[in-house]
């Protein structure tokens, strides 16, 4: 009888799981985003047109205090596997690392044998899909999509490529990898081929510079294309899990034409002063509007009403040029444990969602780890990771890291959809640097980043004044970190560096979101708070999860040649790839030969700090202002000979 009983309710749990679908925004600031702008007639109001995204917060949840990591990479770790970002990947190195003493951690990203979410609900009878930016490893098909759960994958797999031409140049990734960013990073898997994308039409930039309407060879416009396939054409005797995550926000700022004058139309009688808050202002248009045919697609199939859509932005808006997100009035921004690079635009929405608690909003602690357990949950599937344990096994024999179990906190959906009061994350760790015991929040240490924009960022007076607008701080030239200043102290405050120290920063961050009270030696019962926090911080040091991952591998890049000029799994690939692979063109073979005899030279340790040295020292002068130069300028154009003037 209990046998017939729970036979009976696992069949019908797996028959009402509900499809979720889950929007990744990439580096989407705090007040890009409709609902945090108000709908006044203000510019800045104006400028930030997501109406799609303002009816997901209408028919959904609002989650206010959704915490991401402060960069990419690790948060995009944290939802695929559940556990915390510094329990998983705290890094942002190249896709192209590898330790071969470590066969499990030493690579980028989620360490194999750590189960992903679409895994569990492939398990669960769900048909799982991605398209769009992965980051999350690629060095072994156990790294891909495909390795993690994914029926098919269709995206690229560094942190940002080329809208247009889909290669991994510095302007998209900020780094010079041992490939020399010579390779194109757009991919695909499915049950009959694995390899790089073929179709000369999706891989081209033909349409660059095109004024039409919606060009195709915009990679926003295939990675829709690809979403509405998979959901105009999914079986609904099963329950879909797919994943969407956009290159919009991210750098580099290019979009179509036609958006750029429809942003121009909205804003009308304003106009923008700033290049680049313009192209970012319609690439969040762009963005919402494809959200709005995701949902009518799930609509015009009848399955919106049973659908989960869960919306995120993976850490803060970037403040540095040329980033140009804008987290106002919360302090700081991406690669910073401030409010502003942390707390994230979050929404739970879908027609799954009880009516009762439509349009409410969620004031409870959410970590970009706990989506995993809400969906495998919802799946009917447990949280823990038996895999991962039996690996653990194995690599405790080894005197190797261990694999951290999943962090996501069971009932997030239950606290969530009944508006619950209670705080499931009385505690959560941020980073090595920064944690939250409600309402108070301690940032130790050095970080970037440490001050608040304006309602319109970045601006004409930014491109004028260098004081208003900081710097990149991540750009690598293999596996160095470049200074964009050889002077420690122009670094620190081009970067807008704040030291907390030690014994940290102290904020209530109820009464004070923005910031600016830090209360920390204020002499009263604070200095207890403080203490205890820099305890539990501590505790979570112990913890992180830092295998060795090694060095850039130069085989990467030789495999890349062989495979047609992609970047790709390197590592254990017998059986991988289908072919057939793209033929070089007689550019690239030349270009190809030209770079083996040159990564001869060159992947030394000591010829690579020779160069590295080299690069340094003349970066300042050669390179910052280069790059400054282009990523911003005041408009009208004729202005630019006002401010800086453009690189010709
Ligand atoms: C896999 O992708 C290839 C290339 O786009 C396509 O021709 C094929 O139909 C796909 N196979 C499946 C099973 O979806
Ligand atoms: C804005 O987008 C256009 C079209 O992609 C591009 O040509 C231009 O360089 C971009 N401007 C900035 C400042 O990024
Ligand atoms: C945060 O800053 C905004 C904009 O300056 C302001 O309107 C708001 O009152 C501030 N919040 C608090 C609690 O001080
Ligand atoms: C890790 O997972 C792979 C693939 O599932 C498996 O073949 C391997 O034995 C596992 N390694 C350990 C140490 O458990
Ligand atoms: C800039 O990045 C370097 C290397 O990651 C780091 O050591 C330094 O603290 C950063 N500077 C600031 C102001 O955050
Ligand atoms: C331009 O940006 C600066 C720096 O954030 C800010 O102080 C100023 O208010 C902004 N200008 C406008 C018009 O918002
Ligand atoms: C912070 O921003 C204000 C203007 O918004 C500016 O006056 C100040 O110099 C900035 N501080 C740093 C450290 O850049």
């Amino acid at each position: 009888m209990r046998l017939i009983l729970s036979l009976l309710l696992l069949v019908t749990a797996t028959y009402s799981a509900p499809n979720i679908v889950v929007v990744l925004v990439d580096d989407w600031g705090w007040s890009n985003n409709g609902i945090h702008k108000g709908d006044d007639s203000s510019q800045a109001s104006l400028e930030t047109h997501t109406p799609n995204i303002d009816k997901l917060y209408e028919e959904g949840i609002e989650l206010d205090r959704h915490y991401t990591y402060k960069i990419c990479s690790p948060s995009r770790s944290s939802l695929q596997s559940g556990r915390h970002p510094d329990h998983v990947n705290p890094l942002n190195t190249g896709v192209i690392v590898n330790n071969p003493d470590d066969p499990i951690s030493g690579f980028q990203g989620i360490p194999r044998n750590m189960t992903g979410i679409a895994e569990k609900l492939k398990g669960q009878g769900y048909k799982t899909h991605m398209v769009g930016k992965w980051d999350a490893g690629m060095a072994t098909p156990d790294h891909t999509p495909m390795g993690r759960g994914y029926d098919s994958f269709y995206g690229y797999f560094q942190h940002a490529n080329g809208y247009w031409n889909k290669e991994g140049h510095i302007e998209s990734t900020g780094d010079v990898d041992l490939c020399m960013n010579m390779f194109t990073d757009l991919f695909m898997e499915n049950a009959t081929y694995r390899g790089g994308v073929l179709e000369s039409g999706e891989l081209d930039d033909s349409c660059s510079g095109s004024n039409e309407e919606d060009p195709a060879c915009y990679e926003e416009h295939l990675f829709k294309t690809k979403t509405l396939d998979v959901i105009n054409n999914h079986d609904v005797s099963s329950p879909l899990f797919h994943f969407h995550a956009f290159h919009l926000i991210h750098t580099p700022l290019e979009v179509p034409n036609s958006y750029l004058e429809k942003v121009d139309a909205m804003i009308a009688p304003f106009e923008f002063d700033d290049a680049a808050r313009r192209n970012y202002s319609a690439m969040v248009y762009y963005m919402d509007e494809v959200v709005g045919e995701i949902v009518d697609a799930l609509k015009a199939k009848d399955m919106w009403d049973n659908t989960v859509l869960a919306l995120m932005a993976d850490n803060g808006g970037p403040l540095y040029l040329p980033g140009s997100g804008n987290n106002h009035p919360l302090k700081g921004g991406k690669y910073s444990d401030w409010e502003g690079g942390v707390r994230t635009n979050a929404v739970l929405s879908g027609g799954y969602i009880p009516e009762g608690s439509r349009g409410g909003k969620y004031d409870g602690l959410v970590s970009i780890a706990d989506w995993y357990g809400m969906f495998a949950e919802l799946a009917g599937a447990s949280i823990d990771d038996p895999k991962a344990e039996t690996a653990n096994k194995w690599l405790d024999d080894n005197d190797l890291p261990t694999l951290p179990p999943p962090d996501a906190v069971s009932g997030m959906f239950d606290s969530i959809t009944s508006l619950s009061k209670e705080n499931l994350h009385p505690i959560l760790p941020l980073s090595d640097q920064a944690i939250i015991k409600y309402p108070y929040k301690l940032v130790t240490g050095i970080s970037p980043y440490s001050n608040w924009t304006g309602e319109l960022f970045p601006n004409c007076t930014t491109v004028t004044d260098e004081d208003l607008v900081p710097w990149h701080n991540d750009s690598k030239l293999f596996e160095f970190h470049i200074n964009w200043d050889n002077d420690d102290e122009v670094l620190f405050m081009h970067l807008w560096g704040e030291d907390c120290g030690d014994s940290g920063c102290l904020f209530n961050i109820e009464e004070d979101p923005n910031e600016t009270n830090n209360l920390a030696g204020d002499g009263s019962d604070h200095d207890e708070t403080a203490a205890e926090l820099r305890g539990l911080l501590e505790e979570h040091r112990q913890t992180l999860f830092m295998p060795d991952r090694g060095v850039e591998d130069v085989k990467a890049c030789e495999h890349s040649v062989s495979i047609g000029g992609y970047y790709g799994p390197w590592v254990d690939v017998e059986d991988y790839y289908t072919g057939p692979f793209r033929e070089l063109t007689l550019k690239q073979k030349l270009l190809s030969k030209a770079y083996e005899e040159f990564l001869e030279i060159v992947s030394h340790p000591r010829v690579e700090e020779e160069v590295f040295a080299i690069v340094q020292k003349i970066y300042p002068f050669v390179m910052r202002p280069y790059l400054v130069n282009s990523f911003d300028y005041c408009l009208p154009e004729e202005e630019k000979e006002g401010g800086k003037a453009m690189v010709e």
